[in-house]
């Protein structure tokens, strides 16, 4: 029988408390159903802007340091000034949780436009009124089910892009060819697209860091064309530290056919078991997929010890 998309790499739990939330505006902690920007935002208009998803563990927020440093580069790449710094920043993600009285099991997406705009047109000169900063953040426990069940993924013609169009390391608020490309897997069926780099090797997934375990070994696309994703680079760390044989390189489409296990990364669900790829299954979760999800997860609470 032919596996169905099911799942998402963005699944959890279902929480009440998150009808009730109290969202960062530019400095206000205010209601989820009064948070609103204009509909002059850069963000809105043209999807200019950076952002960040972060996880809150034990009260602390994991690997911030690399978040904050993700973020400011993305903010300098495309010339905005988010008009704080990295203490206000963390200072407004630790009064959001206060706000929402989070500890644990927590997701944020910290967001930065480039303001609302004077007139309704691209022009970045048009964006005088300075940055708008949105945290939004959630009680998120990932899905044991997704887990368990793993993601149906199906490879598609929307790949990404060169560094010399719209840089594909970018956490750009436009997202727009990844939308595009899961449109184009969830018409198939599935619940992710595999996307391919520009010379045909398979690279990401529209949101995640893509790995497979082939006789053993651990392989990712090199980082040329995906996101620099923090998870992503945690794992490879791990599987180093862990003697796990870990490779960047280039594979193909039949490469990852034959592996016997793959995962997705990122850092809303850690490690998410692929349960098939164009039809091709796969074990869920497979042995290597789990060993390093249980080493992800000490490796988080180590950074997240009080
Ligand atoms: C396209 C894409 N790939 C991968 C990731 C995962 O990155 P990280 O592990 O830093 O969350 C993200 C998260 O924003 C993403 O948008």
């Amino acid at each position: 029988m032919p596996q169905t998309g099911k799942s998402t790499t963005h699944d959890a739990a279902a929480d009440p408390r998150n009808a009730e939330l109290r969202i960062y505006v530019n400095g206000r902690l205010v209601p989820r159903a009064e948070a609103t920007v204009s509909v002059y935002d850069s963000g809105f208009l043209l999807g200019d802007g950076v952002w960040e998803g972060i996880r809150l563990h034990n009260g602390r927020w994991a690997f911030l340091g690399e978040h904050l440093d993700r973020l400011f580069e993305a903010a300098r790449a495309i010339d905005l000034d988010i008009g704080m710094d990295r203490a206000g920043l963390a200072k407004a993600l630790d009064d959001t949780a206060r706000a929402n009285a989070m500890r644990d099991n927590v997701h944020a997406r910290l967001m930065v436009t480039r303001g609302p705009k004077a007139r309704p047109f691209q022009d970045p000169r048009l964006s005088r009124s300075g940055p708008t900063v949105v945290i939004i953040m959630e009680h998120s426990q990932p899905s044991e089910e997704s887990f368990r069940r793993g993601v149906v993924l199906a490879s598609v013609p929307v790949h990404r892009g060169l560094p010399l169009t719209q840089d594909p390391k970018l956490n750009s608020h436009s997202k727009l060819n990844c939308v595009l490309a899961a449109v184009h897997a969830q018409k198939a069926g599935a619940d992710e697209a595999l996307m391919f780099d520009p010379h045909g090797f398979v690279n990401t997934t529209n949101s995640c860091n893509f790995f497979i375990v082939r006789r053993g070994e651990v392989w990712t696309s090199t980082a040329d064309y995906c996101m620099p994703g923090i998870t992503r680079a945690k794992v490879i760390a791990l599987c180093r530290e862990n003697a796990i044989p870990v490779f960047e390189r280039n594979f193909s489409l039949v490469e990852t056919y034959g592996a016997e296990e793959a995962f997705l990364t990122g850092t809303f669900g850690a490690q998410t078991p692929v349960a098939s790829i164009d039809g091709r299954r796969f074990a869920v979760p497979g042995p290597l997929t789990a060993r390093i999800r249980a080493l992800y997860k000490e490796l988080v609470r180590r950074n997240t010890a009080g």
